[in-house]
């Protein structure tokens, strides 16, 4: 095994491209900022094996239910349980930084993941969004689907080199208040700046079809469950100022972070479908994000807290807790 790497690193030195290996083998790791990419081009993918694939990807990705969700014409294919797509929080098919892009994600893969306190793999972390995003159930990993997803992200990462520190890549944090998220608050801000699209409900607005939603719902039935990265009130406020109300972009903030946070945690206080066994996730406690709505935690803080903040006094918790069994 040891051996077979090793051959395999010197025929990648061999060809000049030291950069692009993985950190155990190079000291630096190049940097590529996708807020100064362009996207390749969709309407160039060819006609070959590789490019029906990824064209099948680009499909799932932006038309998910329709294609694996509760409209799929064949049942056995309603992976999905929801009526989302991946590109209502991956915008802009999975191209917009800062909207947690796809680009550049093939060569991030394996990497150690908290939440299941082990090296995961790609086609994992898409069954995680499968299981949690979309509130349905995973895809088998030799299903033409998952191979259409993996096929799409290494196309939209083409060029990019592995390990590659990505700017851009995942969310852009807001700083977090230093209190808790004001409910009331956050019901103002839902009302002036959410509520024209997602409905006063928070149930979005059907697609014209009938299929799917032109504006997708933020809680109910029909949204993601409490499993999913989306219900971290952090997430959520540096989703939203960056990316909400639709149009916006990283560039363009139109909340600003106390409104965020607020409206986070209103979006967030609501009622949405549950996932069971959450007490297994991040299996390392000191390892959870402070602000996961859902137990045990080893800090001695409650679930409110974690849910709403203030964050600052659990930070500096985990991190005295985390220096105390590093000591020993
Ligand atoms: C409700 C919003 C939402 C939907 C819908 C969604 N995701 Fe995600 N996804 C996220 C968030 C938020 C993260 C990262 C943050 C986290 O894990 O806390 C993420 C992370 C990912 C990652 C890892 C990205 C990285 O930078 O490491 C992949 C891959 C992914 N999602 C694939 C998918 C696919 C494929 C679909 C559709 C089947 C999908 N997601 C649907 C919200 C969503
Ligand atoms: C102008 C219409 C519009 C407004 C206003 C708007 N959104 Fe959205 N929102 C959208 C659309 C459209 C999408 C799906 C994006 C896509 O598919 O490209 C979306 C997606 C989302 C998502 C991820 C998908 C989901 O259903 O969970 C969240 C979270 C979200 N919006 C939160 C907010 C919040 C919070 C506000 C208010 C601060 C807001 N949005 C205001 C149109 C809007």
């Amino acid at each position: 095994m040891h051996a077979v790497r090793a051959i395999a690193a010197v025929s990648l030195v061999a060809l000049g491209v030291s950069a692009a290996l993985p950190q155990a083998f190079a000291a630096e790791r190049p940097t590529v900022d996708l807020t100064k990419m362009t996207p390749p081009d969709f309407s160039k993918v060819g006609d070959d094996a590789f490019g029906k694939l990824v064209k099948y990807g680009h499909a799932l990705f932006t038309d998910t239910a329709n294609q694996i969700g509760p409209n799929a014409a064949d049942p056995a294919k309603r992976y999905s349980g929801n009526q989302l797509t991946c590109q209502n929080c991956h915008m802009q098919g999975g191209a917009q930084a800062y909207a947690v892009p796809m680009v550049g994600i093939w060569g991030e893969f394996p990497q150690y993941r908290p939440r299941e306190g082990e090296v995961g793999t790609l086609e994992e972390r898409v069954n995680g969004c499968m299981q949690r995003s979309m509130n349905g159930r995973v895809l088998p990993l030799d299903s033409r689907e998952m191979k259409a997803f993996l096929a799409y992200a290494k196309w939209l990462s083409a060029g990019i080199p592995v390990e590659a520190k990505l700017v851009g890549a995942s969310l852009l944090p807001i700083k977090d208040p230093a209190r808790a998220v004001d409910l009331k608050h956050g019901a103002q801000v839902y009302a002036q700046n959410c509520a024209s699209c997602h409905g006063v409900d928070g149930q979005g607005v059907r697609a014209e079809n009938g299929k799917s939603y032109q504006f997708p719902p933020l809680w109910g039935p029909d949204s993601y469950n409490d499993g999913a990265g989306m219900t971290r009130v952090l997430t959520l406020a540096s989703f939203a100022k960056y990316n909400m109300p639709a149009g916006v972009t990283f560039q363009s903030p139109a909340l600003s972070d106390e409104d965020a946070y607020d409206v986070g945690g209103y979006v967030n206080s609501q009622v949405r479908p549950h996932k069971a066994d959450l007490d297994k996730d991040f299996p390392i406690r000191l390892q959870k994000p402070v602000d996961t709505g859902y137990g045990p935690y080893a800090d001695g803080f409650g679930i409110e807290q974690h849910k709403f903040g203030p964050f600052g006094p659990i930070r500096a918790k985990v991190k005295e807790l985390r220096e105390q069994s590093n000591g020993h």
